[in-house]
């Protein structure tokens, strides 16, 4: 057995530590920071019981707010200037994985070392960066644990950088800033962290034993609070659940990485600005029945966890199971098939093609995907 493993340095957990941040910052020498973040994030005023205790503390604050969903070049170039007109020292994500990325990628490049179109790709940011805590308000990409970020660099195409200097100093989880996630946010997001955990657990490469214990850990938080968290969104427990749920994913698959889903779902993104969740919910059910032959052994333990009492072969639990996720996003409020969110069968090709750029995350896939299979998965999701 060989494997490395990589986290964040140090994982927080408390209700209402948002109101802590600034000393946060201060403790780990912070002077001057800027925080990153998105329109939502800051009119939902989730930066409200923040912000006090950095002019308390005597702190130099910037706030970029112009984060963008599925975060393009120009975003990070805009942040990127603010840091260094602010002479930044510390940099803070808020929000979801649109505003984690860009503050880590801020971090990095801020202080002038190396250029964006250098660094896409496994291991090519070498940093240094600068002072980095994460705060997610979205219980599902797990970025504030990944050493990835994830940009739209063409109308077509997401690219990844992918490097440990992207973990954070600190990811602090405070369950109070998402108790107000809408509902289709929530189902969205949350089956997005429940594919993390799904495809950590199947990858072809790099699944080792620790992402195999966190995958079904996230797995058994995330699948037992989802409909609560959609039906009943105020309960603390529930929410609380969920964002480490998503944690844990995070941690999995930064070590064990994601594959097929996120291939195919990532030009329904970029192209069609369907959200990442839901784009990774619909491909869900095609991409989990395409996988069976090879991973029915995994999928059928993965399914006493997420759906305990099925029946029948390995091979029969991994179809009900696959059948059973594949429905999930329907069932809780969010579009049945790519048709309902203006994907038709013209559009199908194109993505196939867009599809097959995912080298990095093609070549996780416990079956291959080839162009043909790419464009039979895209035709059974409408
Ligand atoms: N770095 C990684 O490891 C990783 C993994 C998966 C996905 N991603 C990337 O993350 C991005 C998606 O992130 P996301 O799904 O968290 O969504 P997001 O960050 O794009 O946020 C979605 C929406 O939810 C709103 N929102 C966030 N928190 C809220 C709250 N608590 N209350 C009310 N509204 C709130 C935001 O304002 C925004 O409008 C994509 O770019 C995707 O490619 C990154
Ligand atoms: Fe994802």
């Amino acid at each position: 057995m060989q494997f490395d493993f990589h986290s964040t340095h140090s994982i927080i957990v408390e209700r209402g530590g948002s109101a802590n941040l600034a000393k946060r910052i201060v403790e780990r020498g912070g002077k001057s920071v800027l925080i990153v973040t998105d329109p939502g994030v800051l009119s939902a005023g989730l930066l409200n019981k923040a912000l006090p205790q950095f002019k308390e503390l005597g702190l130099s604050l910037q706030v970029f707010s112009d984060v963008e969903a599925d975060p393009p070049v120009s975003v990070i170039e805009s942040a990127v200037k603010l840091a260094q007109k602010c002479s930044a020292d510390f940099i803070v994500g808020f929000g979801g994985g649109s505003s984690m990325d860009v503050a880590k990628l801020v971090a990095l490049l801020a202080p002038g070392k190396e250029k964006l179109g250098d660094v896409y790709g496994i291991g090519m940011a070498k940093g240094p960066r600068l002072s980095l805590i994460l705060v997610p308000t979205t219980a599902g990409t797990g970025s504030e644990v990944t050493t990835i970020s994830i940009v739209t660099v063409s109308e077509s195409e997401k690219k990844g950088v992918v490097s440990p200097k992207l973990l954070p100093d600190v990811a602090l989880l405070d369950a109070e800033l998402t108790l107000g996630l809408p509902p289709h946010v929530t189902a969205a997001t949350g089956i997005d962290a429940m594919v993390h955990a799904i495809e950590a657990f199947t990858t072809k490469r790099l699944k080792n034993p620790v992402s195999d214990c966190l995958a079904k850990e996230a797995l058994r938080l995330l699948a037992g609070n989802l409909h609560a968290a959609v039906n009943k969104g105020n309960d603390i427990v529930v929410r609380e659940n969920m964002l480490l749920g998503a944690c844990l994913a995070g941690m999995a698959f930064t070590n064990a990485p994601v594959a097929g889903v996120h291939a195919l779902a990532y030009p329904i993104g970029a192209r069609f600005h369907v959200s990442h969740g839901l784009s990774n919910s619909l491909m869900l059910g095609p991409v989990m029945r395409f996988n069976i032959e090879q991973a029915h052994g995994m999928y059928a333990q993965l399914g006493q966890i997420i759906k305990p009492g099925l029946q029948g072969s390995t091979t029969e639990q991994a179809a009900q199971l696959a059948d059973y996720l594949g429905g999930l996003a329907g069932d809780l409020g969010l579009a049945k098939g790519l048709l309902e969110v203006g994907i038709t069968s013209d559009d199908v090709d194109q993505l196939a093609r867009d599809a097959m750029l995912q080298t990095r995350l093609l070549q996780n896939s416990p079956r291959e995907i080839t162009l043909a299979d790419a464009t039979a998965l895209y035709k059974e999701a409408l």
